[in-house]
């Protein structure tokens, strides 16, 4: 069943005040898991993940490298780029599913890498789709004027809770962190639309059971695995397209345009094949997609930020063209973003 959407509001353009993305930056670990290490760690082929996924290489952080020191060196890109220094920064939002740490946030721990001392600071959690429910949180402090400078940011060190004994799903993560710095500037868009949804209902789908208030850390919770991802893959996969495709028709309805409007689709990087079956139901040609699954595989809530910086930073895209992010994920959570760079 196709998710419906309620509050269809028209562009996000209050006032003559729009959000724009002033800078992008991205990070990825410097150790690369290829499918030929994989296939000595557990039992799988190269042929096996690059024809069911399209993966063929993930990034992996140091044993001492943080979610949070992943953020702050994608954020450290973003704020250069848009000239933003960290006493200027009013909000950090890390949109994440493996902080450092249960508390304090993430946030916090980037606040102070940054030396960013005048920001408020939170985590978002709605996991692979986090980095577009950060953006839209994020712009209504700049649409309502209470922040002039928002640092969104989309890290994930999905390592440290993947079972690397599961060959179901040991394969398709990886670890990395995009950043976006959102202020608004006259005569300038950038975010036009971002949708959100959710079904808790299929909660159960994509979970990492144990650590939290229903299932604390203990010795028996650890010997069972409940600190390690688990995802129904097939039902996952089929849930993501019909999101996805609702979602990215949704924003572009409250944009009023088609998909030939768009420049540059980036999809969540789940899987080349969920990748393909979205851009098949929305129309969208070959040349509009921007793919980068192959070198990170699924980096959850870095995903979309991470391509984002590389579509722009490689001049996929050009300033006034229209990008449409759209993502999936654990909670069930889904959304679809139109940027204008
Ligand atoms: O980020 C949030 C969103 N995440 C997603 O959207 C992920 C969605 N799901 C998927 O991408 C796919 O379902 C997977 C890539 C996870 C799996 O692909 P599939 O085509 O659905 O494969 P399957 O689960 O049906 O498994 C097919 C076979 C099974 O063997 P049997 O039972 O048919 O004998 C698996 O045991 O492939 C086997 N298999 C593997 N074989 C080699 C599963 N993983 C592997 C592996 N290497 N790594």
């Amino acid at each position: 069943m196709s998710p419906k959407f309620k509050n269809p509001r028209a562009k996000h353009n209050f006032q003559g005040r729009s959000c724009s993305i002033t800078g992008v930056g991205s990070y990825v670990p410097e150790k690369v898991l290829t499918n030929a290490d994989l296939e000595k760690m557990v039992e799988t082929s190269d042929e096996w993940i690059t024809s069911r996924t399209g993966i063929k290489e993930r990034r992996i952080a140091a044993a001492n490298e943080f979610t949070s020191d992943l953020a702050a060196k994608a954020a450290a890109k973003a704020m250069k780029m848009a000239g933003v220094t960290a006493d200027q920064i009013d909000l950090i939002i890390i949109a994440t599913l493996t902080p450092d740490m249960p508390f304090p946030s993430t946030a916090c721990l980037v606040q102070r890498k940054l030396g960013a001392m005048h920001a408020a600071a939170f985590d978002l959690e709605a996991a692979c789709s986090g980095f577009i429910y950060a953006l839209e949180v994020g712009q209504q402090f700049i649409m309502s004027q209470t922040y002039e400078t928002v640092l969104v940011v989309g890290a994930e060190k999905l390592s440290s809770i993947v079972n690397w004994k599961d060959r179901n799903t040991c394969v398709l993560f990886g670890d990395g962190a995009g950043a976006a710095i959102l202020q608004h500037r006259p005569n300038s868009h950038g975010l036009l639309t971002a949708v959100m949804g959710a079904d808790g209902n299929k909660a159960e789908l994509l979970s990492m059971p144990g650590g939290g208030s229903a299932c604390p850390a203990t010795a028996a919770s650890v010997a069972a695995g409940l600190h390690h991802l688990r995802m129904d893959g097939k039902e996952t996969f089929k849930n993501a397209v019909n999101a996805m495709v609702s979602a990215a028709n949704e924003a572009m309805r409250r944009c009023d345009i088609d998909i030939t409007k768009i420049k540059c689709v980036i999809p969540h990087q789940a899987n080349r094949r969920i990748v393909d079956a979205v851009s098949d139901r929305l129309k969208a040609a070959p040349e509009q997609l921007f793919i980068n699954l192959h070198k990170y595989g699924n980096t959850s809530a870095a995903s979309v930020a991470i391509a984002l910086d590389e579509a722009i930073t490689s001049g996929r895209v050009a300033r006034g063209e229209l990008i449409l992010l759209v993502v999936f994920g654990a909670g069930l959570t889904w959304g679809a973003a139109v940027i204008e760079w």
